[in-house]
């Protein structure tokens, strides 16, 4: 029964009076009559004259108010409360306060794989489209009043350490690629439209978390506390570019301080790191904390010895919203004690205002954009649903194919066995940052789809596998199918958040049950891998009883739909790792220890692809389809000439620089004009097989001279290509070489080598030279 009239309004002006919390609305300033009389709503303004009329109009206390993520409103200028934390990660997650699913008609959202499996698929149109999706369905929560308008994704630290609980959420490992990643993420959620000087967006996307920031705990570490040392080579070439990119390509309007600290300072009181982003990388947004990475400072680093002199240091270094009440509490002391001035605040208010204003927050009309106009029926739509689908096909990895063993033929199988925990759990898709799915489809329910006869074992009890208990009634399962397909994997009880693994391994017995299935049943089996991490399945690698591996990431709310379509083939798997998986002896290299090259001096191996020195169990890039592709160097450079290059005054300074050991090269820095050096690529991709596919074409480089400090080799483009069966597809790839070819020397500058060098695509390789 409705409340008769006069509750209903008491009731609105008790919420409207409670302007402390601000529980996710879509409230907008500007909105009353009154509000006409306010510089800030007058819309024919430019942003920055409402933010600074704005902030003007406030008194300190209701600055102080604004200073956490749950900003107050200000009540008497009508100014609603506003949440800034909610999270869209690869689909839109309950993990922040601005997301409700309870409070409203939408009670669900599509989950897209983690970025983890998406990224595996090296298509920028994919993550465009997924971007643009997650954000058509966070434009229309928030219509409803169940979310806001600022986002804290992308994650785009580097996957350093293959242990780190959170690399699922990144891209993977090359910095290059994440860079790419970032961009169209950014630009795919922000929706950046109207007069590019004002920078309107639909939404705001964040680059977290910087910097150095990948370890969760490990040993007695933590990442409240740590200290990343970070060399400035390291931090030139690794750490540094995807935030790069993230800010001058992908134009983000907002980028997160991470808890830990960089050489001694904590992230987000690096002030000359913060201030070299706005000046030197255009950045305009607003710096928020990671959540509670204020308060650490003092309490648990003690590096700052008072609370105040926490606030002090942050917001002198240009963070301007604390993810947390810190700052509310705090900072009134801290200006009591004069350890700041009211000044320090306002910069951080005019950040914040003006993201608000670009998100149309003070429209006193309520905008006609498309955008406002997306509701309910906007979300869980039958085409997100298809994105979400095409992801998993795109990205999922084809580890090992023995005789062509997959795909499966339908006709020759009228009984397939699932044996694992995950075979029939909904949760273990997501992966973290995850909300609530429209519809999700475990492996089992879709293989029943499939397979009208799919039988069913857990083997464990859960991910964890600390018993064998389930193991007879696996193998009972098992004996009887045609074809046994075993789920193993990690779950978020290995890696997450807060969270890193100690183990490269399948957890617990996880790989006895494999074994003892593969023992048992009439054919050889499919293992299918879960989880974000690499894992050591170099027992599956060279046992031949385990013809085919597969690893499907988090796939999201349809994995369970689409992986009976790969075995199937109904789709022809073409992703590609991006990521190097070790064998479990790199557990023996301390997680701590940041330094990207390796150092054969303390036996150190190096990490990633373009460093790490040892064994692996699969290589990044590393990926099979279900044809076979052949590659062909149509054109590339041989020749490239700094000097002949049609600018005139290539290189301002010194041309070039010799070492002891003869070897040239010159410093990026030193070049005028890097455009005028990019070269183009073409590929010819034949696909010899009898199965049309598409899949990730990856271009990498070296200098033929294998230089110490030097990528043993790096990725410098990179294109998912569609080739039909028997045909072949023609592809290019631009290179930048001072981009993409550079890295830095061990003061932090980049350098392009000379000389020979090696651009590889498969096996081919193709020879050219770059001279001064
Ligand atoms: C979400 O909204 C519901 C209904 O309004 C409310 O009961 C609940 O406390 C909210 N949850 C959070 C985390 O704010
Ligand atoms: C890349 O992704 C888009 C969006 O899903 C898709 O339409 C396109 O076919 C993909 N490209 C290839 C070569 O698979
Ligand atoms: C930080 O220190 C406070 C106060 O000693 C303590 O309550 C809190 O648990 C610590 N937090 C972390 C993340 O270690
Ligand atoms: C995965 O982890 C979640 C959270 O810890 C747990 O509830 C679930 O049972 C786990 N699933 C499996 C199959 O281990
Ligand atoms: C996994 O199952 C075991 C019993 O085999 C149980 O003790 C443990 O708590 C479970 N773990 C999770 C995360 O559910």
């Amino acid at each position: 029964m409705a409340p008769p009239f006069p509750l209903l309004i008491l009731l609105l002006l008790v919420a409207g009076a409670g302007a402390g919390a601000a529980a996710p609305s879509n409230a907008h300033a500007c909105s009353s009559a009154e509000a006409n009389t306010y510089a800030f709503c007058d819309a024919s303004l430019p942003f920055p004259v409402r933010a600074r009329a704005l902030v003007s109009l406030l008194t300190l206390d209701e600055k102080i108010a604004q200073l956490s993520n749950t900003a107050a409103g200000v009540p008497r200028l009508g100014v609603p409360p506003y949440e800034w934390w909610s999270e869209s990660l690869h689909g839109l997650a309950d993990n922040g306060p601005g997301i409700n699913f309870s409070s409203g008609p939408v009670a669900a959202a599509t989950i897209f794989p983690q970025v983890i499996l998406s990224a595996a698929a090296f298509n920028r149109s994919l993550w465009r489209a997924v971007a643009e999706a997650v954000a058509v369905e966070a434009r229309a929560m928030h219509n409803a009043g169940q979310a806001g308008l600022t986002y804290w994704a992308p994650n785009i630290n580097v996957f350093r350490d293959p242990r780190w609980g959170r690399g699922q959420e990144t891209p993977g490992e090359d910095p290059a690629m994440i860079a790419a990643y970032s961009v169209e993420y950014v630009k795919g959620f922000q929706g950046e439209y109207g007069d590019g000087r004002e920078g309107r967006m639909m939404l705001s996307a964040c680059c977290k978390h910087y910097i150095a920031y990948d370890l969760e705990k490990w040993g007695k570490f933590a990442r409240y506390t740590f200290n990343a040392e970070v060399n400035a080579q390291d931090f030139e070439d690794t750490y540094e570019p995807p935030f790069k990119s993230c800010i001058q390509e992908g134009r983000a309007s907002c980028l997160m301080c991470s808890y830990n600290q960089v050489n001694g300072v904590p992230a987000c009181a690096r002030k000359d790191l913060l201030q070299k982003i706005r000046d030197e990388w255009g950045f305009k947004g607003y710096i928020v904390s990671d959540c509670d990475a204020v308060a650490i400072i003092h309490e648990n680093q003690t590096y700052t010895s008072s609370g105040e002199d926490s606030v002090a240091i942050v917001l002198k270094a240009g963070m301007d919203v604390n993810c947390g009440s810190f700052l509310i509490r705090h900072t009134k002391s801290a200006i009591e004690k004069g350890k700041i001035q009211e000044e320090d605040i306002n910069h951080a208010l005019y950040n914040l205002f003006s993201v608000q204003l670009r998100l149309g927050l003070f429209e006193k009309t309520s905008e006609n954009q498309w955008f406002t106009r997306l509701g309910p029926s906007n979300v869980c739509t039958k085409e997100h649903r298809e994105l979400a689908a095409e992801a998993v096909k795109q990205g999922t990895v084809l580890l090992k194919n023995d005789n062509s063993f997959l795909p499966l033929k339908r006709s020759e199988v009228s009984h397939i066995a699932i044996i694992g925990a995950a075979a029939n759990d909904a949760y273990i898709m997501g992966g973290d940052y995850t909300g609530v799915p429209c519809d999700p489809i475990t492996f089992l329910k879709g293989m029943q789809a499939f397979v009208p006869q799919t039988t069913v074992a857990g083997g464990c009890k859960n991910v964890s596998c600390d018993s064998t208990d389930g193991f007879g009634e696996a193998i009972e399962v098992a004996k009887r199918a045609d074809i046994v397909v075993v789920i193993a994997g990690l779950n978020l009880t290995q890696e997450t958040e807060d969270l890193d693994r100690v183990t490269l391994l399948l957890p617990g017995k996880q790989q006895d049950l494999v074994n003892i299935i593969a023992g048992v049943t009439k054919k050889p089996i499919v293992l299918v891998i879960t989880g974000g991490g690499p894992v050591d399945v170099s027992f599956a690698k060279q046992d031949p009883r385990i013809a085919s591996v597969l690893w499907i990431g988090y796939p999201g709310e349809v994995g369970g739909q689409v992986l009976p379509e790969i075995l199937f083939g109904e789709y022809n798997p073409g992703g590609k790792l991006t990521m190097t998986w070790y064998p479990e002896s790199f557990t023996a290299v301390p997680m701590t220890d940041m330094n990207m090259r390796a150092d054969p001096s303390r036996g150190y191996p190096g990490r990633t692809y373009r460093f790490y020195t040892g064994d692996v169990v699969y290589g990044f890039g590393h990926g099979l389809s279900y044809t076979k592709y052949s590659y062909n160097f149509l054109q590339g450079p041989n020749r490239i000439s700094l000097s002949q290059s049609p600018v005139p005054g290539l290189i301002s300074r010194k041309p070039a620089y010799t070492r002891r050991d003869g070897l040239d090269y010159v410093q990026v820095e030193d070049i005028a004009s890097c455009e005028s050096l990019v070269f183009s690529v073409h590929i010819s991709v034949t696909n010899e097989g009898a199965m049309d596919g598409s899949h990730a074409v990856l271009l990498f480089t070296r200098s033929k001279l294998r230089v110490p400090g030097f990528p043993l080799k790096q990725l410098v483009g990179f294109e998912r290509v569609y080739t039909a069966a028997g045909r072949s597809t023609n592809v290019e790839i631009k290179v930048d070489p001072c981009k993409h070819m550079s890295a830095a020397n061990t003061e932090g500058r980049r350098v392009l080598l000379l000389g020979s060098h090696h651009v590889m695509v498969g096996d081919e390789v193709h020879e050219f030279v770059i001279e001064a």
